[in-house]
Order: C-alpha cells, then sequence, then structure tokens
C-alpha cells in the first residue's frame, strides 16, 4: 500500500506536557516566534531564542531547523520552520510550510509527529472567515497526506521504506469550535486518501492500469463503502449505440468497460450531480500516432478519471449529504489494423455523427457517449474532468485548469471551488462563434476544430451532448501530472471537486 496510512489527529492539552518524537512550531521573518513557539521556548528556558540569535535560523520561508535534545518539555526534538514574513503570510504560503514541515519530518526515528501549524492565523488582508481555522486544519491534513505520499508499489525495495511518520496530531485554535474542528480533520483526512489514491491509480503504467483494472477499482470502491458499482462490457455499450466510444477502443486489445459509481448519500428525492471522468489508459493517438518524445506520459490520460474515483470515495468517506454519479468511460487509443482511420465516420449514441478527422482526438469520442449515457441519472448538475487539449497547456501552463460551461452559476461555484482550495481554475469563453470550426462536409460534426483555440473547440463537441444540463467541463491535461524530475500524477482536480460537492451540500441543507 503506498497510499499513506498515518493516522491524523487532533489533539488537546498542556504543550509541554505531550510526548512526540516531533514538536513542529513555526518562526516569521526577522527571527519573530509565533505565539506557541514563545510559549515553548520559555518552558525550555529560552532555548529557541537562543539558537535564532545565534543565526541558526532567520524565520526565512521555508527554511527550517530540527533542534534534537531538548529540556523542559515531554517532546524529544524540535523542528522550526520558516514562515517568511508574517503580513505576506497568505493560504499558499500556509499550504507551502504545511508540506515542508511534514516533508522534513519523514526519517526513521520519527513515529510521533506534533504539529502546532494550524493555529497560525493568516495575515489580515485574507479574508479571516473564509481562511478559518477548520480551513487551516483541513489544509494541515490534505497537506499532510501530499508530502507522505510516494509511488512505491512497482519499487521492489518498498518493504525497507519505514521513514514516514505512523501518527501526526494537530494542535489548533481552542477557541475554534470543536466539533467542526473535528469535521475538518474528517473531511481533511478523506479528502487526502483521496488525492492519494488519485495520484496512485494515474501513477500506475498502462500495462497494469487499464480498462480493466479500473473497473475492478471501482468494484473494490463499492466493498469497502456504500457505492453501488456497476460495469458495462461492450456488449452491452454496442446494444446502447455508443458507436463514438466503441470506434475508439476497437484498435486496442484491451476490451473497454464503461465504469459507474453511484452514492446516495442525500435525500431520495434529489437530482445526482453526475462526474464524468476520462479514462483513457494509454493514448498512443491511434493511426494519428502521437510522436515518440515523452509519449510515456500519455499513461497520465485517464487523470479525469482518477479524479471522479478519488471524489467518489472522498465524498462516501466523509459520508457528505449528497448524491453523487460517478461515470468513467475507459478505453485505450492504439494503432491497428482496425483502429479508426481518418476520415472515418461514427454514429454517437445521442444520434449524432462523427466524421474523424484525427484519432488523436479520442477523448471527446468516448465523453461524448458517457454524456449522453448520463441522462438515465437525471443530473442536477454535469461536471466532466479530461486530460483533453495540448492547448490547454499552451494557454494555461501546468497551473490552472481550464473550465468552460453552459450555466455560468456552476462555472462560478468551481472557480470559487478552487480559489479556496488553491486547486484553480480559469474559465475560457465557450461562445456559438467557435462551433462552426466543428463543420465537416461529411458528417454532423468533426472531431477536431483546427489550430486555433484548441481547448474550446473540444468543450464545444462535448457541448452539443450536454444541451439538456447544466453542464460544466474541467480540461485537466496541463495540471494533472508533473513533467520532469518530479514526473508524476498530482492528484487534480480532487480538492477542487470535493470543495464543490461540500458547499453544495451544505447550502442545500
Ligand atoms: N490526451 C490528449 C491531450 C493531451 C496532449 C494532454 C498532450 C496532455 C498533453 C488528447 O487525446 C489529444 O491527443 N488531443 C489532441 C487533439 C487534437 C488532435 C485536436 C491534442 O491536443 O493535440
Ligand atoms: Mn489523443
Ligand atoms: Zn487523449
Amino acid at each position: 500500500m503506498t497510499i499513506p496510512n498515518t493516522e491524523i489527529e487532533l489533539v488537546t492539552g498542556t504543550l509541554t506536557d505531550l510526548r512526540c518524537d516531533l514538536l513542529i512550531l513555526a518562526v516569521f521573518d526577522k527571527r519573530k516566534l509565533s505565539p506557541t513557539a514563545q510559549k515553548i521556548d520559555k518552558a525550555c528556558d529560552g532555548k529557541l531564542t537562543s539558537l535564532i540569535e545565534q543565526g541558526e535560523l532567520d524565520g526565512k520561508k521555508g527554511a527550517t531547523l530540527l533542534i534534537p535534545e531538548i529540556s523542559g518539555i515531554r517532546a524529544q526534538r524540535i523542528l522550526l520552520v520558516g514562515c517568511g514574513k508574517q503580513d505576506k503570510f497568505g493560504p499558499a504560503e500556509y499550504q507551502e510550510v504545511c508540506n515542508k514541515a511534514i516533508s522534513q519530518s519523514c526519517r526513521s526515528n520519527i513515529k510521533h509527529v506534533i504539529s502546532t501549524l494550524p493555529e497560525l492565523t493568516l495575515s489580515k488582508q485574507h479574508d479571516q472567515k473564509k481562511y478559518h481555522p477548520h480551513w487551516r486544519i483541513e489544509q494541515a491534513t490534505i497537506a499532510a497526506y501530499g508530502s507522505l505520499y510516494r509511488f512505491d508499489a512497482l519499487k521492489t525495495d518498498n518493504k525497507k521504506d519505514k521513514s514516514r511518520p505512523a501518527r501526526i496530531n494537530f494542535t489548533f485554535d481552542e477557541t475554534a469550535d470543536t466539533k467542526f474542528s473535528q469535521l475538518a480533520i474528517t473531511q481533511g483526512v478523506a479528502i487526502g486518501r483521496g488525492i492519494s489514491l488519485a495520484k496512485e491509480l494515474g501513477n500506475m503504467p498502462g500495462n497494469i492500469c487499464n480498462p480493466t483494472y479500473l473497473a475492478d477499482q471501482a468494484l473494490a470502491l463499492a466493498k469497502t463503502l456504500p457505492i453501488i458499482t456497476t460495469i458495462l462490457e461492450e456488449a452491452e455499450m454496442e446494444k446502447l449505440g455508443m458507436g463514438a466510444l466503441l470506434s475508439v477502443s476497437r484498435g486496442s486489445r484491451q476490451p473497454a468497460k464503461l465504469i459507474v459509481m453511484e452514492y446516495k448519500g442525500g435525500a431520495k428525492s434529489e437530482q445526482p450531480v453526475v462526474l464524468v471522468g476520462k479514462g483513457l489508459t494509454f493514448d498512443a493517438g491511434g493511426i494519428s500516432l502521437k510522436p515518440a518524445g515523452a509519449m510515456d506520459e500519455m499513461k497520465f490520460d485517464m487523470c479525469g478519471s482518477a479524479s471522479v474515483f478519488g471524489t467518489v470515495q472522498a465524498i462516501a468517506e466523509m459520508k457528505c449529504p449528497i448524491n453523487l454519479v460517478g461515470i468513467v468511460p475507459s478505453s485505450e487509443n492504439m494503432p491497428d489494423g482496425d483502429a479508426n482511420k481518418p476520415g472515418d465516420v461514427v454514429t454517437s449514441m445521442s444520434g449524432q455523427t462523427i466524421e474523424i478527422l484525427n484519432t488523436d482526438a479520442e477523448g471527446r469520442l468516448i465523453l461524448c457517449d458517457a454524456l449522453t449515457y448520463a441522462a438515465k441519472f437525471k443530473p442536477a448538475t454535469i461536471i466532466d474532468i479530461a486530460t483533453l487539449t495540448g492547448a490547454v497547456v499552451v494557454a494555461l501552463g501546468s497551473h490552472a485548469t481550464g473550465l468552460l460551461g453552459n450555466d455560468e452559476t456552476l462555472v462560478q461555484d468551481l472557480l470559487q471551488a478552487g480559489q479556496i482550495t488553491r486547486d484553480r481554475a480559469w474559465q475560457l469563453p465557450l461562445w456559438e462563434s467557435y462551433q462552426g470550426q466543428l463543420d465537416s462536409n461529411f458528417a454532423d460534426m468533426a472531431n477536431i476544430g483546427g489550430r486555433e483555440a484548441g481547448t474550446i473547440t473540444a468543450a464545444c463537441f462535448l457541448s452539443r451532448y450536454t444541451k439538456d444540463y447544466n453542464w460544466a467541463h474541467l480540461d485537466i491535461a496541463g495540471t494533472a501530472w508533473k513533467k520532469g524530475k518530479l514526473k508524476g500524477a498530482t492528484g487534480r482536480p480532487v480538492q477542487l471537486l470535493t470543495q464543490y460537492l461540500i458547499t453544495r451540500a451544505k447550502t442545500r441543507t
């Protein structure tokens, strides 16, 4: 199991009396100890002040100092973490130091960590109502999972790696409501685990993580959680007329799967939110073959579906009062004698015909049938998540997810959820004027819209299958994984999605 199984809990009591292997304390720029750190400093005869005055740590953001021997308190060691300038201490800085502190705690001799970081208030220019104590507890929990995660399932010496704390406790603002602080941990743990699951599935190579593997994951979720999983095989998809989805999988030896996960946490009468995630377990491009460089990264082409798995698991684990359906069309896109050819025309489940001018624009082909199928659940809202276009990487880079939709309220709600979690999205226009780029001489539409505005024309294509819904589309091609030395799945946008669903459930009840 590479998903961290560290126990994360709140702790109360006099800090100097609490036993642990490592106590995490904050120092701001210009050698300013946080209020909690000052108390500890007093208890240990000014040891922290004297180390700081000797120049061991100045409080610069991200700097750390491990103090191994300490008397006057029960903690074995102290980790001082620099938080930068106090008047510049915002949500991003808070997340960053939380991450830093936990990564520095990954040593074999540290089993039990107590972190006081959730006690830090953000500087005045940040809305204290938004970034309340519960936000800080939740984010500290998610950050802990983030820095504990590593992909070692396929390394042969993974058993040796025991250098992760088994227990992390957070102290917190005791003026904050204890019940909500507890809820913040519960939700933080569920979200942290959901993100880890999304990373784990994303990182799995294409020879292991194929459509059948994803289907098995969905069945496994249904074993431990109140989730109903249904898998549709190719024969059933054939009966439903999913000609677009099946045309993609025809070029692969792996059978396609349509995975459905239902979680019913809300009222019986409440229409569900449906999440549809692109589950392309490997995208070679098909006959319109991709160039060889970095083609390995196309194992990440199922990260949309991974975020659906992570979100459904998180929502079910935190028992969120909402009805949620996750739908994952899953296939490979390979070149083959039986694969789609440029110029082929296929008929989608909606009845609309599609001329496939580029077999590498396959994501929209599997998504359109899944979106049509979603009608079965009478969704109140439908959100698809897909590594859909290289163009979104050009437009927004790796910081913002592309967001387009046919309902402005939904778009604004998603932007908000991204803002508060910093799993951010940015809206692109879905104007009618772009639709003409999809005109085809031989079918109802082409599957590509030319060089210009590739992310928008991809969304235009999907919009033709979502006319009856409040719908939004998240293009995560730039945000779902990192390249280079830190190559790996990010677990985005699980945080954005869970935040959106939690807020929605709250405003409904
Ligand atoms: N999975 C890719 C999108 C992608 C490309 C994600 C590069 C991340 C990095 C998608 O299936 C694809 O190939 N899209 C094409 C569409 C084009 C043929 C209209 C693209 O973006 O090049
Ligand atoms: Mn492709
Ligand atoms: Zn793709």
